[in-house]
C-alpha cells in the first residue's frame, strides 16, 4: 500500500509486505522511542488525538510517539469534554478538527466511526479502536512483539501456534490481530473462551479458508500445552448489554505462574494487549507472572510507541529525514528498555 497520506483504519489495508515495511521502519526508531537520541523531523506538525473512549496505552503513546518525532500535540480525553455532547456530527467535527491538525489519531465506542470520521476529514486519521471493531496499531505492536520474542528461539511467524483466551467476541485487539497474523503460512490458533464469548464465525470462517488450522476449547488448561504465545484478554465488559450478563464471564479462564509451569511448554511466551483486569475477581493474568522473563506485555507497551512513531512517519512521509534531524540525548538516561 502506499502510507503517503493514508487513513490506517483496519489491518485489512495491509499486505504482508506493508507489514514488514512497518516493522522496518519501528526498528529505525529505535534509537529515539529509547532516549538515546531526538529528532525533530516533525517540528510544527500539530497531532489530534481525539480519544471518545477511555484509554491509557494507546493515547498516551500515540502522543509519545508524535512528540519523540518533534510534534505538537492537542487532546480530547472524554466525549462529554468535546461539542459531539452536544450533538455534533462527525463530519462536522472532522471537518473542524482536520484544520488544525496535520494526523489525527482517534478511538470511539461504535464500530465504524472511526471511518465515518475519516471520510470527512482533510488529514490522515489512525483508528485507535472503534468499538468491537479493530485496533489496528494494537494489533501490529503485537505482532511485532510477537516476531521479536521468538526470533530468539529460532522461530519466525510462519508456523506460530497461537492461544487467544478470553473474550473473543469483543474484543478488538484479537479480531485485527487474527487478521494480521493470517497473512502469514500455517498458523495453528487455538480459541479458548465460554461458548458466549467466540470469535465470530466470520473470523473463524476466514482463517480456514486461508489455510490455517483452527481448534476452539472451554478449557484453558487443555489449550495452552503445545503454543508459542498464550494471548490472554480482559472480558470487555462495556462492551455488555448488561453488567449482569458482563457477570457471568468475569473470572473464568485465569493464567497463573501454577498453571503456567503445569501445562505450557518452558519458552512459551505470554501476551495481553492491557489492561489486565486485576480485581480479584477477574484476575485473567495473575501477578504472581510478573517476574516470569516470558511475561512480554510490558515489551508490548514499549513496543506500542515504536509503531507508532512508524506510523506517523510513514503516514507523513518523513521516514527518510528522522536521523537527519536527530542528535544526542543531553540528558540522564537510565537504562531501561
Ligand atoms: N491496549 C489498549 O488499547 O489499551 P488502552 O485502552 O489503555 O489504550
Amino acid at each position: 500500500m502506499n502510507f503517503v497520506g493514508s487513513h490506517i483504519l483496519s489491518v485489512s489495508q495491509f499486505e504482508r509486505e506493508d507489514v514488514a515495511t512497518v516493522f522496518a521502519v519501528a526498528d529505525k526508531m529505535e534509537p529515539y522511542a529509547h532516549r538515546r537520541k531526538v529528532t525533530r523531523v516533525l517540528e510544527g506538525a500539530i497531532l489530534g488525538n481525539m480519544f471518545f473512549e477511555p484509554s491509557t496505552r494507546t493515547r498516551v503513546s500515540f502522543g509519545c510517539a508524535f512528540n519523540l518525532l518533534g510534534g505538537e500535540v492537542r487532546e480530547t480525553t472524554d466525549i462529554k469534554a468535546s461539542a459531539i455532547a452536544k450533538g455534533e456530527s462527525f463530519y462536522d467535527t472532522a471537518r473542524v478538527l482536520s484544520g488544525y491538525s496535520d494526523v489525527i489519531a482517534m478511538r470511539h465506542q461504535l464500530e465504524g466511526s472511526v471511518a465515518e470520521f475519516a471520510s470527512a476529514s482533510r488529514v490522515p486519521v489512525l483508528n485507535g479502536g472503534d468499538g468491537a471493531n479493530e485496533h489496528p496499531s494494537q494489533a501490529l505492536l503485537d505482532l511485532y512483539t510477537i516476531q521479536n520474542e521468538i526470533a530468539g528461539q529460532g522461530k519466525d511467524i510462519d508456523g506460530l501456534r497461537i492461544a487467544l483466551v478470553g473474550d473473543l467476541k469483543y474484543g478488538r485487539a484479537v479480531h485485527s490481530l487474527c487478521r494480521l497474523i493470517m497473512l502469514f503460512n500455517n498458523i495453528q490458533f487455538t480459541l479458548i473462551s465460554s461458548a458466549g464469548l467466540r470469535l465470530p464465525e466470520n473470523y473463524v470462517e476466514e482463517l480456514r479458508s486461508r489455510g490455517h488450522t483452527v481448534n476452539l476449547s472451554d478449557q484453558l488448561e487443555e489449550g495452552i500445552g503445545q503454543t508459542d504465545i498464550i494471548y490472554l484478554t480482559r472480558t470487555q465488559e462495556e462492551r455488555f448489554p448488561s453488567q449482569d450478563e458482563a457477570n457471568k464471564y468475569r473470572g473464568l479462564f485465569r493464567l497463573n505462574q501454577a498453571i503456567y509451569t503445569k501445562y505450557c511448554e518452558p519458552n512459551t511466551v505470554i501476551m495481553h494487549p492491557l489492561p489486565r483486569d486485576s480485581r480479584g475477581e477477574a484476575s485473567e493474568l495473575d501477578n504472581d507472572l510478573n517476574e516470569n522473563p516470558n511475561l512480554a506485555i510490558f515489551r508490548q507497551t514499549d513496543n506500542g510507541v515504536l509503531i507508532r512513531m512508524a506510523l506517523f512517519a510513514l503516514v507523513l512521509d518523513v521516514v527518510d529525514q528522522v536521523d537527519k534531524h536527530g542528535r544526542d540525548v543531553g540528558w540522564y538516561t537510565e537504562k531501561r528498555f
